[in-house]
């Protein structure tokens, strides 16, 4: 697991931008997994500016994101499909036809799950996947569980989950209680995982992820089992890191 400490959150942000560029400049046909939350807003933005630029070009990228809340319409401001339209795929020139993002509208949920795994198994595995991480370590919305869970399935948010969220909604009550999410075994089937945390909300987990035992509780700490992996955070993530565990850049 390499580390990466930059100074603040837009500089974590550019940085996290230039490798998905250089991804998809090395592989102009890529697979990127995505995420939501507010960590990846910058990035996105970012590689919205070097489209703009014209140093980046998506129209053979193919994408696959994380998770979707279940039964919240596509429509919905609050939904995954919504927040990825709005801060990535309206102002760049992805086909729609390759973008893919869990259906938590499908009435047969197991269903859904199943071929969403299908679809990447069948495309050859996502080439880099990008993670936030939840304060209470989640990776997707693998929550901390007794067990992983290898594939994408339908999750129970945990009450935690459900009040950082609750920023997002007008109320507490509006926040869906269930989400579909890619598995532990999804996540690692990715060639590369770029995990970017920001502020000191995250630093525990961050510790956790690092220094912790592997175990369920810590969704992120099976992290380590994966061969490429980086972490992209920003100063104030890493401040319970030791010093000689990091690269400042
Ligand atoms: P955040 O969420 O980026 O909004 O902090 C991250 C996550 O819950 O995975």
């Amino acid at each position: 697991m390499r580390i990466l400490v930059c100074k603040n959150y837009d500089e974590m942000s550019k940085k996290a931008a230039q490798i998905i560029s250089s991804q998809v400049i090395l592989k102009s046909d890529s697979i990127l997994g995505l995420a939501t939350g507010s960590t990846p807003i910058g990035m996105y933005k970012n590689l919205v500016d070097m489209y703009n630029k014209g140093e980046i070009d998506f129209s053979e990228v193919k994408t696959f994101n994380l998770d979707e809340y279940y039964q919240l319409p596509k429509d919905n401001i609050q939904s995954y499909y919504y927040f990825m339209h709005k801060n990535l795929f309206n102002h760049i020139n992805i086909k729609k036809e390759n973008i893919n993002i869990p259906n938590g509208m499908n009435g047969d949920v197991e269903i859904e799950c199943a071929s969403y795994d299908e679809a990447i198994k069948n495309i050859g595995g996502v080439d880099i996947q990008v993670l936030g991480i939840g304060n209470n370590a989640h990776i997707g919305f693998n929550e901390p569980n007794d067990a992983f869970i290898k594939n994408t399935h339908l999750v129970d948010l945990k009450e935690s989950t459900i009040e950082a969220n609750s920023r997002f909604f007008d109320s507490i009550d509006d926040v869906p209680k269930k989400a579909v999410t890619m598995g532990i075994g999804s996540i690692f089937a990715s060639k590369k995982i770029m995990l970017l945390a920001s502020g000191e909300c995250k630093a525990e987990a961050v510790y956790n992820t690092v220094y912790g035992d592997v175990t369920p509780q810590v969704p992120s700490s099976i992290l380590k089992f994966h061969n490429d992996v980086i972490l992209i955070i920003d100063e104030a993530a890493a401040t319970k890191l030791n010093k000689e565990d990091y690269k400042l850049i």
